[in-house]
C-alpha cells in the first residue's frame, strides 16, 4: 500500500522488441515455453512483453502461479479476457458471459454431475467405444500398419466424450450432422479470433451459424426428454443439468444447458485429445514402457485381462503416472490469462502492474524447471513412483482451504505442477479426463504395440499455433496388433 500511495510505481522490465505493435508476438507464438525460459534468464520471473499491441505481464514459477491463479476477484478477472473469444462459441449467459458467481454455480452443477456412479458407467462406455473404434477405423485394418496419431486420437476422443458426457443422442448424430457443426464452431477458436472475434469474416459467420444450430440441437434433445419421449437410463450431463437449480430456485434454461454442454465439449476435446496423442507418441518413442504397462495390467488385474472397471484405475499406478508425466511436459494450456482490475504489487517483487494490464501465468513452465524436477526434459513416468510432488493439497489438513461452491481447494499453492490450474477457475474436468485418458490407454495397451517408424526414439515438436498446444501433425507411428 505504501508503495502504491507514496512511490512512483516501478513496472516490470519490458522484453526488448523492434516493432511496436508486433512486439514479441512472433517469438512468443512460435514457442511460448522457449520464450518464457529465455526471457526469464534475462529479466527474472516477472517481465512484460507486447503481444498483438497489448502489454502482458508474465509471472513465472510457483510464486507467479499462485499470484495469478489465486488472485482475488476484485484484483483479477478472467471473463473480460476470455469472453470475446468464448462468448460466440459457448453462447449467452454461460461460463464467461455471466458474472463469476454464476460460473461458480455452473461449475458446481457439472462437478456434482460427475458422480462416482457416472464415472463408473463411463469406464464401461469408453472401453466399448475404443474397442469398436479400433475395429472399424480405416487406419487399423489388418495386423499392422501406421496411423497419424493426433488426427486419429482427436476422432476417438470426441466419440468417447460424446458417448459419456454428451449422451446418446449427441453420440448418434456425430456420425452425420453434428461433426460438421462441431468443426465449424471450433473454427471460431482460432488465435486470430483473439483480436477479430467480432469481425464479419467467413469463419466467424460459419461459427455463428453452427452455434445457433447446435443450440437448437441441444434444446430439442432437452425438450424431447422433458416430454417423456426418452427414458432416463444413463448418467450423461444433459440429464443432470435438467435437474439442477440455481440458488434462487430457477432451473437451468434450455439455452444455458446447451451452452454448458458446448463449453464442456470444447474444453474437454482439445485438452484430452492432445494429451492422449502425446501419451501414444511418447510410448512409441519408448516402447519398453508400453510392455511395462501391459505387465502392470496382467499382474494387477489377472493374465486374462478382464473387462476394466473404475475401481481398477486406481490400482494401476504406472498408467496414471503415464498420464501425469505427459501432462507435466505437454500441458495443453501453456498460458492462462487474467485482466488486472486495480493496480497490484506483484508477489515477491517490488513491481507494480496497472489496472487494465493482462497477467499471464504458465504453470507448464514451472513444471519444466530443474529447480523442481530432476532432468525436467526427460519423459519418465517412473519419476512419480515415490508419490512426490502431490499437486493438489486440498486433502492436506495443514493447508488453508477455500470453498468455491463447486469444490474446496487450497487457498494458496506452492506446487510447481498445476496442469489443471488452481483457484476459482481451476478445472472441474480433471477426474473425467483421468478416467477417459486412462481407459483409452488401457484399451490401447491391450490391443497394440506402437513404435516410431523405423524404431527411433525421437519425439515430434509441438504446434503452438492454436490456443491449446498439441503435437505437430502429421505424427505417424507404426502399430502392430497383439495376438
Ligand atoms: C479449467 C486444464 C479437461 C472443463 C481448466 C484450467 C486448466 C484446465 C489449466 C484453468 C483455466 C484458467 O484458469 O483460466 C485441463 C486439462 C484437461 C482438461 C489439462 C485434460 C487433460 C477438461 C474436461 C472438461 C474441462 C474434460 C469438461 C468435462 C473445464 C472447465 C474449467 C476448466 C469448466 C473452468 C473454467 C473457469 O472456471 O474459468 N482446465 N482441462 N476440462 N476446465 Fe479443464
Amino acid at each position: 500500500l505504501h508503495q502504491l500511495l507514496f512511490k512512483k510505481p516501478k513496472e516490470p522490465p519490458v522484453v526488448f522488441h523492434w516493432f511496436p505493435v508486433i512486439g514479441s508476438t512472433i517469438t512468443y507464438g512460435m514457442d511460448p515455453y522457449r520464450f518464457f525460459f529465455e526471457n526469464r534468464a534475462k529479466y527474472g520471473d516477472v517481465f512484460t512483453f507486447v503481444l498483438l499491441g497489448k502489454k502482458n505481464t508474465v509471472c513465472l514459477d510457483t510464486t507467479g502461479n499462485n499470484f495469478i491463479l489465486n488472485g482475488k476477484l476484485r484484483d483479477v478477472n478472467a471473463e473480460e479476457i476470455y469472453n470475446p473469444l468464448c462468448g460466440p462459441v459457448f453462447g449467452k449467459d454461460v461460463v464467461y458471459d455471466c458474472p463469476n458467481a454464476k460460473l461458480m454455480e455452473q461449475k458446481k452443477f457439472v462437478k456434482f454431475g460427475l458422480t462416482q456412479d457416472a464415472l463408473r458407467s463411463y469406464v464401461t462406455l469408453i472401453t466399448a467405444e475404443v474397442e469398436d473404434f479400433l475395429k472399424r477405423h480405416q487406419a487399423f485394418k489388418g495386423q499392422k500398419g501406421t496411423f497419424d496419431v493426433p488426427k486419429v486420437m482427436a476422432e476417438l476422443t470426441i466419440y468417447t466424450a460424446s458417448r459419456t458426457l454428451q449422451g446418446e443422442e449427441v453420440r448418434n448424430s456425430f456420425d452425420s450432422s453434428f461433426a460438421a457443426l462441431y468443426h465449424d464452431l471450433d473454427g471460431g477458436f482460432s488465435p486470430v479470433n483473439f483480436m477479430l472475434s467480432w469481425a464479419p469474416l467467413p469463419h466467424n459467420r460459419k461459427r455463428d451459424n453452427a452455434h445457433n444450430k447446435m443450440i437448437e440441437v441441444y434444446s430439442s434433445i432437452v425438450e424431447k426428454r422433458r416430454s417423456g419421449a426418452v427414458k432416463k437410463d444413463s448418467h450423461d450431463m444433459i440429464w443432470h443439468l435438467m435437474e439442477c437449480k440455481y440458488k434462487d430456485g430457477t432451473p437451468v434454461p434450455n439455452h444455458e444447458i446447451a451452452g454448458i454442454m458446448i463449453a464442456l465439449l470444447m474444453a474437454g476435446q482439445h485438452s484430452s485429445s492432445s494429451t492422449i496423442a502425446w501419451i501414444l507418441l511418447r510410448l512409441a518413442s519408448k516402447p519398453e514402457l508400453l510392455e511395462e504397462l501391459l505387465e502392470e495390467q496382467k499382474t494387477v488385474l489377472g493374465a486374462d485381462l478382464p473387462p476394466l472397471t473404475q475401481d481398477d484405475l486406481s490400482r494401476l499406478p504406472l498408467h496414471s503416472q503415464t498420464v501425469k508425466e505427459t501432462l507435466r511436459i505437454h500441458a495443453p494450456i501453456h498460458s492462462i490469462m487474467r485482466k488486472v482490475k486495480q493496480p497490484m504489487v506483484v508477489d515477491g517483487t517490488n513491481y507494480t502492474v496497472p489496472a487494465g494490464r493482462t497477467l499471464m501465468s504458465s504453470p507448464g513452465t514451472s513444471a519444466q524447471m530443474d529447480r523442481h524436477f530432476v532432468n525436467p526434459s526427460v519423459w519418465d513416468p517412473h519419476r512419480w513412483d515415490a508419490g512426490q510432488h502431490d499437486y493438489d493439497d486440498a486433502d492436506n489438513d495443514d493447508v488453508e482451504k477455500i470453498d468455491y461452491g463447486w469444490g474446496v481447494v487450497s487457498k494458496g499453492t506452492n506446487s510447481p505442477y498445476l496442469p489443471f490450474g488452481a483457484g476459482r477457475h481451476r478445472c472441474i474436468g480433471e477426474q473425467f479426463a483421468y478416467v477417459q485418458l486412462q481407459t483409452i490407454l488401457c484399451a490401447f495397451v491391450r490391443e497394440f504395440r506402437v513404435r516410431n517408424v523405423g524404431g527411433g526414439r525421437e519425439v515430434v515438436g509441438t504446434d503452438y499455433s492454436s490456443l491449446f498446444s498439441r503435437p505437430l501433425a502429421p505424427a505417424v507411428v507404426e502399430w502392430e496388433r497383439r495376438n
